[in-house]
């Protein structure tokens, strides 16, 4: 169980939402220092460890610096995450390329940058070599076992279903051309499963990773760097969610490391993760206020937020926990006793625009502060424009309290502006310099 209390109290919600427009998400700089500390504390025993923050997770150059300034590197995914990676100032094996189905184009940045380049397929060896050059020394491979990936008592998730990395029975395949070409030594890559709970994910990964690593080195006698165990550990996003124990998942990790690459004489393996969701997840929310209530069929909380700055109810009919700021009770007078259940709505013409159904919480009045929990990964990164409404900005509280506007709120320009060259643009350009 956890009380999801959010991070800032009443009063500093107030505060900020008097300067800052609603709907904004905020991130918790503390809070996000204090996680990276702890995962690089679980994995000291490894003397090579690196999180690769998954930067489609919190695509915001702030947000990102305040993980790099706590030595974590980015995974990137496309040109313009490696763009954001540059912009941070990270280059060369700071960063990790994992990317799948990859234009031409991406590879010769990530080159450039002089990033660990994660091939998803085996037939991008020849495509590389074919449109951006020789590989370098050290080169991931992307790795799909197939079959059901089972832990203890869960199957985490179905692999054969994913259209990610190669089988198994490739990667010798993968290590004998790799090898001709002159590459020193490969890193092992898998994502097998999203917001895993428990803390079994990572060694079970972890375990299947090191067997394969064993093998291809006895097969091919390629050198193997490092093990990237990427994403997948999950949050508490429902009350009744137990967190994972980040320190009981670095020691399930070891124990899995000691048993099978240290007597195969790989103990200098260097491990690395590609964490988004555990990183920023929890460190975030978006802040929205109650524009109108609504008695229909059901009870409607309409918010001035929709599925355009957080889409994954909407899309996943994933739960995000709602506290309503406006009211007073609770421990520090947050949260009031839940006495009504509402459908909590955006305005987006989908009927599916709704960031909590059927949800107890207290009375709601129209113009009360809401904290959707929650959205520091995966939220305003999967913000869209649909029905042209507008993403909205992100604030960083800093450690010390004072706040910074780190990406102000689109406007009707952000909207218009790839129409920019057609008849249209001067007419919407005089459509915009209307005062509403
Ligand atoms: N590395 C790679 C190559 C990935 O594709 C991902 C996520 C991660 C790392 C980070 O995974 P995380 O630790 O954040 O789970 N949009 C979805 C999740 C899709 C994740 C895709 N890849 C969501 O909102 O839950």
């Amino acid at each position: 169980m956890n009380d999801k209390t959010p991070f800032v109290t009443k009063a500093q919600l107030e505060a900020l939402a008097e300067h800052y427009p609603t709907p904004f998400h905020l991130y918790d700089e503390a809070g996000m220092r204090a996680t990276a500390d702890a995962l690089l504390e679980a994995f000291s025993w490894n003397p090579g460890f690196r999180e690769y923050f998954a930067v489609k997770a919190n695509p915001n150059p702030a947000v990102m610096q305040v993980l790099a300034d706590r030595g974590c590197g980015f995974d990137c995914a496309t040109l313009s995450e490696l763009m954001l990676a540059e912009a941070v100032g990270v280059r060369g094996h700071d960063i990790m390329f994992s990317s799948n189905d990859t234009p031409a184009r991406d590879f010769r940045r990530a080159t450039r940058l002089g990033a660990f380049l994660n091939l998803d397929s085996l037939d991008m060896i020849e495509y590389y070599e074919r449109t951006v050059g020789a590989l370098p020394d050290v080169v991931c491979l992307r790795v799909n076992p197939g079959g059901d990936f089972v832990g203890t008592n869960t199957i985490f998730d179905t692999p054969e279903e994913s259209k990610f990395g190669m089988m198994p029975s490739q990667l010798g395949e993968a290590c004998r051309l790799l090898g001709a070409r002159g590459v020193q030594a490969i890193g092992l890559h898998a994502l097998l499963s999203g917001n895993t709970h428990g803390n079994t994910y990572y060694p079970t990964l972890a375990r299947l990773l090191f067997e394969e690593a064993v093998r291809l080195n006895r097969e091919t006698g390629m050198r193997i760097a490092f093990v990237n165990l990427s994403g997948g550990i999950g949050i508490p996003y429902a009350p009744e969610d137990e967190p994972c124990d980040i320190r009981v998942i670095g020691e399930g990790v070891r124990a899995a490391f000691e048993e099978i690459l240290v007597p195969a004489g790989l103990g200098d393996v260097a491990i690395y993760t590609e964490l988004g969701r555990y990183m920023a997840g929890p460190h975030g929310c978006l802040v929205t206020r109650c524009l109108h209530l609504k008695h229909t069929y059901h009870d409607y909380v309409g918010v001035d937020a929709c599925a355009a700055d957080l889409i994954r109810p909407a899309m996943y009919g994933a739960y995000h926990h709602v506290s309503v700021i406006g009211q007073e009770g609770g421990p520090d007078k947050t949260l009031a006793p839940a006495t009504h259940t509402y459908d909590v709505v955006g305005g987006l013409c989908e009927n599916n625009d709704r960031f909590a159904i059927g949800r107890k919480l207290p009375e709601v009045a129209v113009g009360d502060l809401l904290v959707i929990h929650d959205t520091g990964a995966h939220g305003r990164s999967m913000g869209y424009n649909y029905n042209g409404r507008l993403r909205s900005a992100e604030v960083l509280l800093h450690a010390d309290g004072t706040h910074e506007l780190i990406r102000r709120a689109e406007t009707p320009a952000d909207y218009f502006a790839t129409l920019d060259g057609t008849p249209y643009a001067k007419r919407l350009n005089d459509a915009m310099d209307e005062q509403d």
